[in-house]
Formats: C-alpha cells, sequence, structure tokens
C-alpha cells in the first residue's frame, strides 16, 4: 500500500462568547460604523476574557478536529500551533495544548509567522508527515489579538479579534494537499510589528510608557503588500499544482479586510461565489483566520469531497503563503 498523500481528517474552531460590535467600539474611540464597514467589511469581533487565553481556544478547537477526525489525542506525532499571541513567550502554547490534551507521543511547537501562520504550520506538518515524521498531525492557529491591541489606537483596534481554528492531517491514497508556497520579506518587518517584550526592547518603564507593548501597523503599506502577494502565491501553489485557477472551487483567504480579498480575486479571475468571506464576523483573527474560515465553510457545505480549495495568507514578517487541497 502506497500512502503518498497528506489529507486534512477533519477541521476545527472556537472563538469567545463575547462579541464586540463596531457601535460597542463608537464609545471607546473616535470611529463609527460606516468608516469601519465601508474600510474593512468588520460588522463585530470576539473577544476573550481576562481569564481566557490562546490556548483556551487552540484546546477547544483541536478537541473539534480530532472528535470529528476520530483519532485519539495519543495517536497524534506532532502538534503544532502557529500564533503571535502565545500564552507566554515560552513554554510554548503547543506544549500547554499537548498538556491538555494528554498527547503523550507528540512533538510540540509554537511556529511564528504573522498572519500566515497556519498556513506556514500547514506546510511544515505536510513535509514532516511526507518524510516520515509520522502518520497524525494537528495543526492549530490560535490567537487572543484583544490582549496585545492598543485600544486607543483607533487604526488598529478596530481590525483584530480572538478565536482559533485546527486541522488533523493524516497520511492517505488519495490525493489531499496537492501543493504549498511559501514566502517571506523580512525587509517590510517594521511594516506591522510588536516593539518591546522580546530582547530588543524588553519590558521597561519606558515601553509601558511609550505603548510599545502593542500592535503597531502601516495599514497603507500593509495593503498594497497583501493584494500583490494573494494574487502572487495563489499563481505560484496553482502552477506548482499543474491545475488551471478555473478549477478552483473555494477560495479561503487570510480574513483581513474584504477589499483586499475582493481585490485580490479580481486580479486572479476568482468569481465572488468562490470566494469564502467571515470578515464581517471575527475580524482578523491573524493565525486563526485561514482555519476558523476552512472550518466554517466544510461545516456549511460549502467545501465537499473532491472540491479544489485554495488557501491563502500574508501577514507580518512580512511572509505569504498558499496551500491546494483536493478535499
Ligand atoms: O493581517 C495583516 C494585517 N493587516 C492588514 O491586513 C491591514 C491592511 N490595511 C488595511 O486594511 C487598511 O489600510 C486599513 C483598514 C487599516 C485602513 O484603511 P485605509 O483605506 O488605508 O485608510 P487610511 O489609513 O488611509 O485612513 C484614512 C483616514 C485617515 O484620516 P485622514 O488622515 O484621511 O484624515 C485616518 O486617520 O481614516 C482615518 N481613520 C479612521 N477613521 C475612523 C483611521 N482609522 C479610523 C477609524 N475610524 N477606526
Amino acid at each position: 500500500m502506497r500512502e503518498q498523500w497528506v489529507r486534512v481528517l477533519a477541521t476545527g474552531s472556537s472563538v469567545p462568547e463575547t462579541v464586540l460590535t463596531n457601535f460597542d467600539l463608537e464609545k471607546m474611540v473616535e470611529t463609527n460604523d460606516e468608516w469601519i464597514t465601508t474600510r474593512t467589511g468588520i460588522k463585530e469581533r470576539r473577544i476573550a476574557t481576562s481569564q481566557e487565553t490562546t490556548a483556551t481556544f487552540a484546546l477547544q478547537a483541536a478537541k473539534e478536529a480530532l472528535c470529528r477526525a476520530g483519532v485519539s489525542p495519543e495517536e497524534v506525532d506532532l502538534i503544532i500551533v502557529a500564533t503571535v499571541t502565545p500564552d507566554m513567550l515560552f513554554p510554548s502554547t503547543a506544549c500547554l495544548l499537548q498538556r491538555d490534551l494528554k498527547a503523550k507521543n507528540a512533538c510540540a511547537f509554537d511556529l511564528e509567522a504573522g498572519c500566515t501562520g497556519f498556513v506556514y504550520a500547514l506546510a511544515v506538518a505536510e513535509k514532516y508527515l511526507r518524510g516520515g515524521g509520522g502518520r497524525v498531525a494537528l495543526v492549530v492557529g490560535a490567537e487572543t489579538l484583544s490582549k496585545i491591541v492598543d485600544w486607543q489606537d483607533r487604526s488598529t483596534c478596530v481590525l483584530f479579534g480572538d478565536g482559533a481554528g485546527a486541522v488533523v492531517l493524516g497520511l492517505g491514497e488519495e490525493p489531499g494537499i496537492l501543493a504549498t508556497y511559501l514566502g517571506s520579506d523580512g525587509n517590510g518587518a517594521s511594516l506591522l510589528e510588536l516593539p518591546a517584550g522580546g530582547s530588543r526592547f524588553p519590558a521597561s518603564f519606558e515601553t509601558i510608557t511609550q505603548r510599545l507593548h502593542y500592535i503597531k501597523m502601516n495599514g497603507n503599506e500593509v495593503f498594497k503588500f497583501a493584494v500583490r502577494v494573494m494574487e502572487e502565491a495563489s499563481n505560484e501553489v496553482i502552477h506548482r499544482a499543474g491545475v488551471n485557477i478555473d478549477e478552483v472551487d473555494t477560495f479561503i483567504p487570510h480574513q483581513a479586510n474584504i477589499r483586499i480579498i475582493q481585490s485580490a480575486a479580481k486580479r486572479l479571475g476568482i468569481t465572488e461565489e468562490k470566494i469564502f468571506v467571515n470578515v464581517h464576523k471575527y475580524g482578523n483573527t491573524s493565525s486563526a483566520s485561514v482555519p476558523i474560515a476552512l472550518d466554517e465553510a466544510v461545516q456549511e457545505g460549502r467545501v465537499r469531497k473532491g472540491d479544489l480549495v485554495l488557501l491563502v495568507g500574508f501577514g507580518a514578517g512580512l511572509t505569504w503563503g498558499s496551500a491546494l487541497i483536493r478535499w
């Protein structure tokens, strides 16, 4: 028996119960529902409580995906948690997840590639399984961005939200992940960053008073970059898999801004009905965005067996990546 493909066995997701609407934000900063809706497509986002952490949502999403896959935690060989908001700098959130799942046979690590984190982790896990590292991988994208958002900065605080999505990967004979493609350009590092808390600016009275423990972003530059690399990453993975863009059944892009999604889709010639969008409900959940969208698309019947699914992400680093999956 030849097992040459890595397949998605099941998906799962979890978001906080607390909803923060654009109207709620109107009371917090000088903004309005009309601006946020027309510039981003976002209507509301989910926000973690002070008790909830990234690991909280990672665990719930992972449990759901494992349950749907019919896979027990002991069968998992590899756990990757993609996140820019780990519970702590170390140990990894993946190790906290490994502990809470009792996945005693798994190795576990976090992967940080900005909002492209999940697509990066998916590509790494696929190569790991194909290379003989094991039979089952759990790949999670999980974030609590509300904890690193500057709630006094209207240019960023309206954009982000919390949640997690997960996939269980396994080896199989039928086609699954057909191709992946990853890219980076550290020259754009300063366009989207969280300056303090690392070795450059360890936490100090100054870093706190200068609000350096919060997300800083050059929105306009990131916007232009995003549209360009979404097109490039989509075309590259399509090329690598030897298929045509017209064959894609569902396009699941990183949910940062409806205008970025629509511009990229237009440049690619992907029609409206093939695009999956949930940015209006959750805002930008960084690494969690693609797997939450994928899970919702599957649960809603938008992705069916045999369909060709295109995932594409972009984010801090700068990073970008894509994956083409035969479902
Ligand atoms: O996962 C990757 C993460 N990041 C992204 O994907 C973000 C990419 N960028 C974007 O999505 C857009 O650039 C934004 C949504 C962030 C901003 O949209 P924009 O159309 O590029 O607006 P802008 O930054 O050019 O701002 C236009 C105006 C400015 O006022 P002036 O200078 O024209 O008077 C801003 O001060 O809108 C103002 N503004 C706001 N007004 C009301 C900025 N934020 C707000 C706000 N409410 N929340």
